[in-house]
């Protein structure tokens, strides 16, 4: 049987293989709210300006809720016959409501429909995205208000490098977290733009108002440009952007929980709502979760560089190479759902170890740099100098098995004559961490500050 959309030019029907190949509407299923909310909006349109009569619309209308409810009940019969979910609804239509239903596609082709459907699919998934940073966020305020004085090392190339605190740490993800959620807004503001009426490729003849269905669907405005209307998809290339950069910041941080939760480091405890055990290993506890987080990237990253190859060479305007648009987009944007959420989740349950972290902090000699500082400030030794002082007197801590707050004072003036009693208190990590109150340093003071500044604006206020 040839088509009955198009069958008027058709003598037979397609080939299994080519019905197997072009359908989609085994995925873009997801996408029939969107769909129904974009024909509602466009036949109310076409009334409207009198494109089709009251009646008709109303028929097509109440059809087209139906069919939604039909859909979200589960009762709705999908066919791959019919190809796509524009297809399925505009047949399903035909059915409930009859000669009406034909109308609905005036002044519309499935470009822009499809176009305006995922625009409005992706739209939510960055609202959704936006409110799952914003509760990590949150998360990592909790975590760092109660950590703000939690002293624990600094890192770089995963080494000791100077003592910081837990709050400073954790203030250092809401930063990237924060920056993640200005890029899907900026995204959001980029592409709020309204295919619908851009029809096949060119506009239409008839009268429409493109004006009333980008309001009626939550647009700023029409798309200006037909052609790129119906041809653009850089709006989802920008949110898997987005999204790769933010699950980035969740590997990162998984990758550090990962660590932090090793029997080695010890500076986290995991709940077990979130870890698993062993089928072998009776005493294991594993943080699969931030595994999992930490993995998800890929699969995100791999939309990304998918999505820019389908649309790379592309001529204008729609070519059917960017149906492939969709089942990458779905699947980063559950993937990073989930990801957030299981951030979140774990960060919620997290419990620091004070004494591991503190143990760490003050262990491979990380008050080295207060003890360089300290000899310019009070024996005016120019910092090179300072810098190579120092280090002899870290060997010399290191060859007699003791931290730099143990070498004697005796000792010192092995290496530096001039070091008195007073360098005992820069060695201390909570008098190091107290010292790094230029802004944006660790100082709990002024990292206070920073939980306070992030609370308020989250809050609105
Ligand atoms: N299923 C198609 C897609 O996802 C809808 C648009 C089809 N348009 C067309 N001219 N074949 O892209």
């Amino acid at each position: 049987a040839s088509n009955q959309m198009w069958g008027g030019r058709f003598a037979a029907g397609p080939d299994a293989v080519m019905e197997a190949i072009n359908a989609s509407i085994g995925f873009d299923k997801r996408l029939a709210r969107q769909d129904i909310e974009g024909s509602r909006a466009h036949a109310r349109m076409l009334a409207d300006q009198g494109i089709i009569t009251p009646e008709d619309f109303r028929a097509i209308d109440e059809g087209l809720l139906t069919i939604l409810s039909e859909i979200e009940s589960g009762r709705f019969v999908f066919s791959t016959a019919l190809e796509d979910i524009h297809m399925n609804v505009e047949a399903r239509l035909r059915e409930l409501i009859g000669a009406p239903a034909g109308r609905l596609h005036t002044a519309r082709s499935r470009n822009d429909q499809v176009a305006t459907d995922f625009k409005l699919w992706v739209r939510e998934q960055i609202d959704a995205a936006i409110g799952g940073l914003e509760a990590l966020m949150r998360a990592l305020l909790d975590q760092a208000e109660a950590g703000a004085d939690m002293v624990m090392p600094g890192f770089t190339h995963l080494q000791t490098a100077q003592p910081v605190t837990w709050g400073h740490h954790m203030m250092a993800y809401v930063e990237m977290f924060a920056r993640d959620r200005g890029r899907f807004r900026d995204a959001r503001a980029r592409m709020n733009e309204c295919p619908l009426g851009a029809a096949a490729l060119a506009g239409t003849s008839f009268p429409i108002d493109r004006h009333a269905t980008a309001r009626a669907l939550g647009f700023d405005r029409p798309a200006a440009n037909s052609l790129d209307a119906v041809s653009d998809r850089d709006f989802a290339l920008e949110f898997l952007a987005a999204a790769a950069i933010c699950a980035t910041h969740l590997s990162r941080f998984a990758e550090e929980l990962v660590i932090w939760s090793s029997a080695q480091f010890r500076f986290v405890t995991l709940s077990d709502r979130f870890s698993t055990g062993s089928s072998i290993m009776p005493q294991k506890k594993n943080p699969d979760a931030a595994e999992l987080v930490r993995a998800k990237v890929g699969r995100i990253n791999g939309a990304l560089v998918g999505l820019l190859t389908v649309m790379k060479g592309l001529p204008l305007a729609y070519s059917k190479d960017m149906q492939e648009d969709k089942e990458q987009v779905f699947d980063a944007a559950d993937s990073l759902m989930l990801a957030l959420a299981a951030m979140t989740g774990m960060l919620g349950d997290m419990k620091p170890n004070p004494e591991a972290l503190r143990a760490a902090a003050a262990s491979g000699f990380s008050t080295a740099t207060d003890l360089a500082d300290w000899l310019v400030r009070e024996l005016g030794l120019p910092f090179r100098e300072a810098h190579h002082v120092t280090g002899a007197l870290v060997r010399l801590a290191e060859e007699e098995g003791v931290d730099l707050p143990e070498l004697s004072l005796a000792d010192m003036h092995r290496i530096h004559t001039g070091i008195h009693e007073g360098v005992y208190d820069v060695l201390s990590v909570e008098k190091s961490v107290a010292s790094r109150t230029s802004y944006g340093g660790a100082a709990p003071e002024r990292v206070r500050e920073q939980i306070a500044r992030w609370r308020a604006e989250l809050d609105g206020r």
